[in-house]
């Protein structure tokens, strides 16, 4: 990892998952030049959900949002590169999807204010990123290596 790179944690929401959106998501990020450093497919316990959305634990949406995020599975990733968590953020759209603009995830794919596809780490929540990479992977599940596309054309 560069000194400049970051790691942020993004996942593509039951919604996303039921529609068929992983690969245009992992399109997405791969194209914009990030580096996949972990991935993990699956399904989010009650335990986990109130661990991620704590913050969010009292307000009226929260019950709804448990219950979405743990309707059926995941897929958890881990994404590197400059400034990551921030573009990351720009390519999903706003939390309202009548604020996402065409061309970002949810402004592409969503309407609903709930089931908006894809969720990414808050780059205004300090150290938001390293607690959620946390929480869903193990160390030993990231992966450390090069991304060097050229090299592998011939
Ligand atoms: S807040 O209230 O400003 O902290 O909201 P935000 O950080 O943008 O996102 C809250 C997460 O809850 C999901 N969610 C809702 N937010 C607001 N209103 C309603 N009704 C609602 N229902 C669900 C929202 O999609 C955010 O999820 P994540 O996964 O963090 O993007």
């Amino acid at each position: 990892m560069s000194h400049h790179d970051e790691r942020t944690f993004v996942m593509v929401k039951p919604d996303g998952v039921q529609r068929g959106l992983i690969g245009d998501i992992v399109s997405r990020f791969e194209d914009r030049g990030l580096k996949m450093v972990g991935g993990k497919f699956m399904q989010i316990d009650e335990e986990l959900a109130h661990e991620h959305y704590g913050e969010h634990e009292g307000k009226p949406f929260f019950d709804g949002l448990v219950e979405f995020i743990t309707s059926g599975p995941v897929f958890a990733m881990v994404w590197e590169g400059a400034d990551a968590t921030r573009q990351v953020r720009k390519m999903m759209g706003e939390t309202d999807p009548a604020e996402s603009p065409p061309g970002t995830i949810r402004g592409d794919y969503g309407l609903d204010l709930g089931q908006n596809v894809i969720h990414g780490s808050d780059h205004e929540d300090e150290g938001a990123n390293e607690r959620e990479i946390a929480l869903f992977f193990d160390e030993a599940e990231l992966v450390d290596w090069e991304l060097d596309s050229a090299a592998w054309v011939y």
